[in-house]
């Protein structure tokens, strides 16, 4: 293996994303769920892997994050990690795990970093979940921030649409942007939120800022992969932009294989032993 090679393979760690901040080169985010495309994506070259609790609606079909277990994403989470060699993998701490108290929300990020063997772990949530952010901090876990359209809310927002539009709730989120940072977070992401908001908290912030649906002036781009791969093709937000038509090209090959089985046209003399 070349030396060049071996550069490229070095893993992502929070300092390097924090390198990339300061000098001005984006991050590139996605989620993964499985072993399969966590090594294609990783391979691909992306900086940040995201164990999402998303895996609660493109994995199980579930309609909101809310039902996915620690377990659930524990087994989610070892999947990606195998197939991973470069990027740093960060877990979603799921719904019902940190909110109760700070020891609930460490022994969570214990077992999530024990069991799967992932980087860091990724809480919903400002000054609201700050003891727990503080406790697993302190436990030497990596913690990465989630403010704006946090999905693990939906029943207390009531609809998906875009947050922080009004003073009250934005000044909120600057405030709870800066605690996030003050308390050690070594990024957080900003979820559908009017992008002029998230320019201005990537300007006051100086950890890395990780937008989806937060417009261009962050500091790197997460997106959901089922999304940006045309699995999910009934989702379709403003902010997503589709990189392949994945359904339409798995819909086309198992046409074919129905068919070619019909016909008896598979498998062929050199696909027998
Ligand atoms: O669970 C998830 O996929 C997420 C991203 C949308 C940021 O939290």
């Amino acid at each position: 293996m070349s030396l060049h090679k071996k550069t490229d393979l070095k893993r992502v760690t929070t300092h390097q994303l924090q390198e990339m901040k300061n000098r001005g080169e984006k991050i590139a985010m996605l989620t993964a769920y499985d072993f399969s495309m966590a090594k294609i994506i990783d391979g691909a070259g992306i900086d940040i892997i995201l164990v999402g609790d998303s895996a609660s609606n493109v994995m199980a079909g579930n309609e909101t994050t809310l039902p996915i277990t620690l377990d659930q994403m524990i087994y989610h989470a070892t999947s990606v990690v195998k197939g991973v060699k470069r990027s740093l993998v960060v877990v979603d701490i799921p719904f019902g795990y940190y909110q109760g108290s700070s020891g609930e929300g460490l022994r969570s990020a214990i077992r999530i970093m024990k069991e799967s063997g992932a980087h860091a772990v990724k809480l919903e949530g400002g000054s609201e979940v700050k003891d727990s952010i503080l406790r697993i901090l302190s436990a030497g876990v990596p913690v990465m921030g989630h403010l704006g359209l946090t999905p693990q809310s939906i029943y207390k927002f009531g609809t998906y649409t875009v947050r922080a539009q009004e003073e009250a709730e934005a000044n909120k989120l600057i405030e709870d942007a800066q605690l996030l940072q003050e308390c050690g977070c070594f990024a957080i992401v900003l979820e559908k939120i009017p992008a002029e908001l998230a320019r201005k908290v990537t300007a006051k912030l100086s950890i890395p800022v990780i937008g989806i649906g937060a417009g261009a002036d962050v500091d790197g781009q997460v997106l959901v992969m089922q999304d940006m791969l045309g699995i999910t093709k009934e989702f379709k937000p403003r902010f997503l932009r589709r990189y392949a038509d994945l359904d339409a090209i798995i819909t086309s090959a198992v046409n074919k294989y129905v068919e070619d089985v019909k016909m008896k046209d598979f498998p062929n003399e050199k696909e027998r032993y």
